[in-house]
């Protein structure tokens, strides 16, 4: 075996990386469009057909919403069990290196456990999240998440949810820059405190904009507790001589 690289473990950590930066592209865009309810109920309603394909096809496809989450089903699956190569073997090591280094406080330590907590968290709460969505993907949009939200209590998974993936998020794109940024740029200090602040930022962003969301939908929920079920339609449709009369 003289010679030969073992170059298994080079790409289980390229795949790593890179299926951790889809994911992360994907949940800051996952943000971005499901806070659209702060903009209004037509707004969510709007962005929940576009994703149903309705402007293409002229008519709802909710099965593409199905589809999007066996994608990213998939793509957490790669991504878990090529972390979990890393531990508990790795999570014994650097406990071991801690305590060996007299109980040192080293803080990308720190955000390596947090990372390894809320993954493993993750492993329950995002599969729930994923399978009522790959499941029931007809049941979204204003009133039916609102609904789901609310009368359903569905914000507990939400807002254990929030906190865990955008720290894993956030804490896991600094890594990806430490990890794979030149090595005297990621070696030197002044870079490290740089892109700490940006992670603290992108973090306390999200879940900022996350948590007005939620609220949102949990008002709009509480309000329409009393309609269960009922579905959402757009003021333009309403106003429209198509329009069904409200009953809300
Ligand atoms: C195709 C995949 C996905 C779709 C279509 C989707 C869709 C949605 C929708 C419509 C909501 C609003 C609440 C509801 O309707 O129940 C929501 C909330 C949420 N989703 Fe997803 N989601 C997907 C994947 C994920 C993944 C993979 C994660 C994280 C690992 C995630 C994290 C969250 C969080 C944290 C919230 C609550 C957000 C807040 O507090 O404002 N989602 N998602």
């Amino acid at each position: 075996m003289t010679g030969q690289l073992d170059r298994g473990p080079a790409r289980a950590d390229l795949l790593q990386s890179l299926t951790g930066l889809l994911l992360v592209l994907f949940i800051w865009g996952h943000m971005m469009f499901e806070s659209s309810i702060l903009l209004g109920k037509d707004a969510m309603y709007w962005v929940t057909k576009m994703f149903e394909g309705e402007p293409l096809f002229g008519k709802p496809y909710p099965l593409l919403v199905s589809g999007v989450a066996a994608i990213i089903f998939s793509l957490i699956a790669v991504h878990a069990v090529l972390a979990l190569r890393k531990f508990p073997g790795s999570l014994r090591q650097y406990r071991q290196f801690s305590a060996h280094m007299g109980a040192m406080r080293h803080a990308d330590t720190t955000l390596w456990y947090v990372q390894v907590v809320t993954g493993f968290a993750m492993f329950f709460l995002a599969s729930a999240h994923l399978l009522v969505v790959f499941l029931q993907p007809d049941n979204i949009g204003p009133y039916a998440s609102s609904d789901r939200i609310w009368s359903g209590r569905f914000w507990i998974l939400y807002a254990l949810l929030l906190v865990a993936v955008h720290l894993h998020a956030g804490i896991g794109i600094y890594r990806l820059a430490m990890k794979w940024a030149p090595i005297p740029a990621a070696g030197s200090k002044a870079m490290r405190r740089r892109l700490r602040f940006a992670m603290w930022g992108i973090i306390v962003f999200f879940l900022g904009l996350g948590s007005a969301s939620l609220v949102t939908y949990m008002t709009i929920g509480r309000d329409h507790a009393d309609h269960v079920g009922e579905r959402y339609i757009p003021s333009y449709r309403l106003n429209s001589h198509h329009a069904v009369p409200a009953s809300e």
